[in-house]
């Protein structure tokens, strides 16, 4: 990725058209991951095309795991549990999923393997990973105690019963894959639902997972077969053009094959009530994902409160919600959101300071941000500091900014959506 690669953002009218949505970036690394321990082959359509998820298809490639891809269309030949030692470290990018969500797969192996990640990854905390596989019988080093590169030598697991101390999917998933491979039965308690995909996605596969409350049960030792699926549309990479079209009266936009399960979809209801006009038709079940069309008009955003279980399930949301917190006519204050700074970058601090070039003003604290309503804001240099979802958020405040907005580090969007500044310019009307 080229840090000084630069894009300029000019002011917009509206946004009008279809958004072609690239496939959910949690279900595509999910469905890669299990589709190489099936016992025959996955057939992938919409596989997320953003560099996290080939990360992890490359992984999967030094662990001995055959596939085949032209442009999203993947197809991967299971090798059942056994995966192949690699001969060099796995790199897993800027991809906190793939590095997580693999080391529960590379913990159930009989082999030692190294997972590393780039300067953004190599800082990211990893305890909450180490500690249960470490439990279920896994050997696992870092560098700092926590940090990437992860050295684990995995082998034969038990399954545990574990109460996750934070709210996070990722790690929900290690254990439930790292469960499936193990010997007994593993349940995991999460302090607040976060994205089931884990789970879908291994009953997608075949597997009988339970949940009561939030509660999951997995057995070990249980056979997957391979699935033939097209990937919803990413609701994360969605929620920058839904928040784009609350900025202006007179948006339409249509948003075919859109991820609507409703552990990802509680945006849709926080923008309704802020006043943005979402109709959804054609529901349908995917894999167990719900898939609709949502037809969206904009309207003038009241401003929000997000708390709680929200700022949680909002997680990946936060950064664009925080960024046109200024063209809200009360503001949004976000709190709970610890988890922000410990993401790609610190998108508190990252937000924080790139709305304060813009000159809004606004309130950092630990936990979340207090961004007052009613502010107009002018173009600015923006420092993505390489973080996606950063370099994204800003490019949807830079058009209803006066005058333009140049986005360091732009490239950082092909880490989720490869084609957002093309489609951003393809939506906006001038
Ligand atoms: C993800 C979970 C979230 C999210 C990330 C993807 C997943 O991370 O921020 O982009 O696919 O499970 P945490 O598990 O760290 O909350």
């Amino acid at each position: 990725m080229n840090p000084d690669s630069n894009v300029v953002v000019r002011p917009a009218r509206g946004l009008a058209g279809r958004l072609l949505l690239p496939g959910d970036k949690s279900i595509s690394h999910r469905y890669a991951m299990l589709a190489a321990v099936a016992h025959d082959q996955t057939h992938l359509e919409n596989y997320c095309p953003g560099m996290d998820c080939a990360s992890t298809l490359h992984c999967l490639r030094a662990l001995g795991v055959e596939w085949k891809r032209q442009d999203d269309v993947v197809d991967i030949h299971g090798r059942g549990k056994l995966l192949e030692a690699p001969k060099a470290p796995l790199d897993c990018g800027n991809s906190g999923s793939t590095i997580r969500m693999l080391s529960g797969i590379v913990a159930a192996q009989d082999f030692s393997s190294e997972l590393v990640g780039d300067e953004s990854l190599s800082r990211r905390p990893m305890a909450r990973v180490i500690t249960p596989l470490a439990r279920m019988g896994a050997r696992i080093s870092a560098s700092s105690g926590e940090r990437p590169p992860l050295r684990i030598t995995g082998g034969h697991l038990k399954g545990i019963a574990y109460d996750m101390p934070v709210a996070t999917a990722q790690v929900k998933s290690a254990v439930l894959f790292a469960g499936l491979l193990a010997e007994g039965e593993t349940v995991v308690r999460e302090p607040l639902r976060t994205r089931d995909h884990g789970e879908l996605a291994l009953r997608a596969f075949g597997a009988e997972v339970s949940r009561r409350g939030n509660e999951v049960r997995i057995a070990g030792g249980q056979k997957l077969h391979g699935i033939e699926a097209q990937v919803p549309g990413d609701i994360s990479s969605a929620a920058f053009f839904l928040c784009a079209a609350g900025l202006f009266q007179d948006s339409r936009l249509t948003i075919p094959n859109l991820l609507m399960n409703p552990t990802r979809s509680r945006l849709l209801d926080i923008l309704s009530a802020m006043g943005l006009r979402i109709s959804v038709v054609e529901l349908e079940e995917k894999h167990g994902e719900l898939v609709g069309t949502a037809q969206v008009e904009g309207g003038k955003l009241t401003g929000a409160t997000i708390t709680g279980a929200d700022s949680a399930a909002l997680i990946d949301e936060l950064p664009v919600f925080a960024a046109i917190a200024p063209y809200t006519e009360q503001g949004i204050e976000i709190r709970d959101a610890r988890e922000l700074r410990v993401k790609e970058s610190d998108r508190i601090a990252a937000v924080a300071g790139n709305l304060r070039a813009m000159g809004a003003q606004l309130e950092e604290r630990e936990d979340g941000l207090r961004v007052p309503g009613s502010q107009k804001l002018h173009g600015a240099e923006i420092d993505s500091l390489g973080d996606h979802r950063i370099a994204m958020a800003f490019a949807i405040a830079a058009l209803r900014a006066e005058g333009e907005t140049l986005i360091r580090g732009a490239e950082s969007a092909t880490i989720s959506f490869p084609r957002f500044f093309d489609t951003l310019e393809s939506l906006a009307q001038r």
